[in-house]
């Protein structure tokens, strides 16, 4: 193993210890993280399984104590725990926020993302680690680590937007829960998931932004030859919020009465747009089609044409001649 990338993650464990024993133990950590995070409904198992935890409202609280320890500075530099300043002075990139490590699969501590406790519109909700030696944010899944054995026992995984989904829907008993959180679901993350499961199943936020994300993800799901499911969420609802507010068994409820398949899913959101223009509505057809064309597996494809044949009140011959002259265009 490189010696530089091995020290890049201890640094990193070390720091994630660090904030966690500063929520736990300090006055400052309990009266404002500790709190935060009870108030959010999680629990002191959940608290401690994913080492959630709270940088303090200093400077360099993190730097001092790492170089009192003997931490060489580099590496605190390099995994973006600490900044440098106009070459000169040193502070902690994360301050005064409650602490999400991320974990590599193998339940390392590769990064963080760290959240204000205030409601200023200036200040960015979550500010995380940047790219580093042992951080590719693109190849990574938060929760990943406490989500595989379940991915394989379930054979299907969730994919929700942000991290409070992961924690609060993984405390609800739902163990299969991964987010992309931070980018735009990647192809190398959903190769990932494929490696545990080939069944994707999409709880975005119930808002314009999720919504859109969801037809992205869909799409590119079936191009890596997986399935895909999607379940909404009320707006203004994400799957955190919602199994807070309602409780696990309806959360469990809402997803089974509310599952669709991914064509089910995309024509209902392209025929409320639509609504009664005949135009736009023929349009539809070419939109579904194209996901369809997307699907490697031709028997897969099949059965879609037919599900969507009925769902649109089409004939499957006109899908299919759909359907050959975009795949005829891809080559
Ligand atoms: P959301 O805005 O939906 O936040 O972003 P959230 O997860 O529901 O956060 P809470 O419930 O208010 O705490 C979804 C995810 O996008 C990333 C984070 O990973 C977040 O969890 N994100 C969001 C950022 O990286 N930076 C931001 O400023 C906002
Ligand atoms: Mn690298
Ligand atoms: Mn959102
Ligand atoms: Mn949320
Ligand atoms: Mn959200």
């Amino acid at each position: 193993v490189n010696d530089r990338r091995e020290s890049l993650y201890i640094v990193s464990g070390w720091a994630a210890k660090f904030f966690h024993q500063q929520m736990m133990e300090t006055d400052e950590g309990k009266s404002i993280g500790l709190s935060y995070f009870k108030e959010r409904g999680f629990r002191d198992d959940i608290i401690k399984k994913f080492e959630l935890g709270y940088s303090p409202d200093v400077w360099d609280a993190l730097t001092q104590q790492g170089i009192k320890e003997g931490y060489n500075i580099q590496f605190l530099e390099d995994t973006g725990l600490t900044i440098r300043k106009d070459n000169e002075k040193l502070y902690d990139r994360f301050r005064g926020r409650v602490m999400f490590p991320i974990h590599s699969f193998t339940g390392r501590v590769i990064g963080f993302g760290g959240r204000t406790l205030k409601t200023d519109k200036a200040v960015p909700k979550y500010v995380n680690s940047p790219e580093s030696d042992i951080y590719h944010k693109s190849n990574v899944l938060y929760g990943l680590f406490f989500a595989k054995k379940s991915m394989r026992d379930e054979d299907n995984c969730y994919l929700v937007e942000g991290y409070a989904d992961v924690l609060s829907v993984h405390q609800a008993g739902v163990e299969n829960v991964v987010a992309s959180s931070g980018t735009s679901l990647t192809i190398e993350q959903i190769r990932m998931i494929g490696r545990f499961t080939k069944n994707i199943t999409i709880l975005y936020d119930g808002d314009e932004a999720g919504i859109k994300a969801s037809l992205r993800g869909l799409d590119m799901i079936l191009e890596e030859g997986l399935n895909v499911k999607v379940v909404n969420f009320p707006d203004s609802h994400d799957p955190d919020s919602y199994v807070q507010k309602f409780g696990s068994a309806a959360f469990k409820t809402h997803i089974d009465q509310n599952k669709k398949d991914f064509i089910l899913y995309k024509t209902g959101i392209l025929l409320k747009d639509a609504g009664n223009d005949p135009i736009k509505r023929a349009g539809i057809i070419r939109e579904v089609v194209e996901s369809i064309a997307k699907i490697p597996d031709g028997i897969k494809a099949s059965v879609f044409v037919r599900e969507c044949s009925s769902l649109l009140q089409i004939e499957e011959r006109v899908l299919i001649s759909e359907l050959n002259k975009i795949r005829l265009g891809k080559i």
